[in-house]
């Protein structure tokens, strides 16, 4: 399709599905959590006893994931069904996004979800974020966004967010989480982590989710 299409990449917890979310609801346009699709992955992989090494398997699993997105309640306005079951809180855990970052690495799964990704750009338009939605799977997207903020940063956040939920993390172990993910993400030979070239990019470390969503509102108009 002709719909189009904003990008916004980056490394987990600088904001991009906050901003994304927000940007989507002010546009009244489509939204695709992509991170979503490879941590839905990981969970059919365990759900039904699959080794993460095993390539083949993974690869089928993630062509015929069995999900639906309903507008809803998860926290971030999404109910996901697999399979026939709801996906509860644990989608979101650091423990499913490493196993997500590991399935990730695996060409033939990102392969697999290529399509089915792209099937979301239909009209009015689409707001997609995750680590390859400009380089890769709309490397004609209209606007592309890379956004980052430092891991320290991105560690605090993490850890006032598990705060706000009763939970007491080490901000020594999110810290070391985020940066295994990092270099995971960032090295893989399989679409890594970096910006598009034409990507307009923001560090969050100092600015809050309003400014960067006001700063990315201002290079769409500017480019009209
Ligand atoms: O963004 P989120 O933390 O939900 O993503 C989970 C993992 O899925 C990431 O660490 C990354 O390895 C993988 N991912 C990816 N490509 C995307 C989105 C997510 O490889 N477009």
């Amino acid at each position: 399709t002709n719909a189009p299409v904003v990008t916004i990449d980056g490394p987990s917890g600088s904001g991009k599905g906050t901003v994304a979310a927000l940007l989507a609801k002010e546009l009244g346009w489509h939204l695709l959590d992509s991170g979503a699709l490879y941590r839905l992955t990981a969970l059919a992989a365990i759900n039904h006893g699959v080794d993460f090494a095993d390539e083949a398997s993974l690869e089928v699993l993630a062509g015929h994931l069995d999900v639906q997105f309903e507008p809803g309640q998860d926290g971030e306005g999404m109910t996901i069904i697999l399979e026939g079951e709801k996906v509860g809180a644990n989608l979101r855990t650091e423990e499913v996004g490493a196993k997500a970052s590991k399935v990730a690495t695996q060409p033939k799964v990102r392969a697999a979800l290529l399509m089915r990704q792209r099937d979301f750009a239909h009209a009015p338009g689409l707001v997609a974020d995750g680590r390859d939605m400009g380089t890769v799977v709309f490397p004609a997207a209209n606007f592309k966004v890379y956004l980052t903020a430092s891991a320290e940063e991105r560690a605090k956040r993490r850890q006032n967010q598990l705060q706000l939920k009763g939970i007491d993390a080490s901000f020594d172990q999110l810290l070391a989480d985020i940066q295994a993910r990092d270099e995971r993400d960032m090295n893989r030979e399989v679409a890594p982590l970096k910006p598009a070239d034409d990507a307009l990019q923001l560090d969050s470390t100092r600015l809050t989710i309003q400014e960067v969503f006001s700063r990315i509102l201002d290079g769409m108009r500017q480019k009209g």
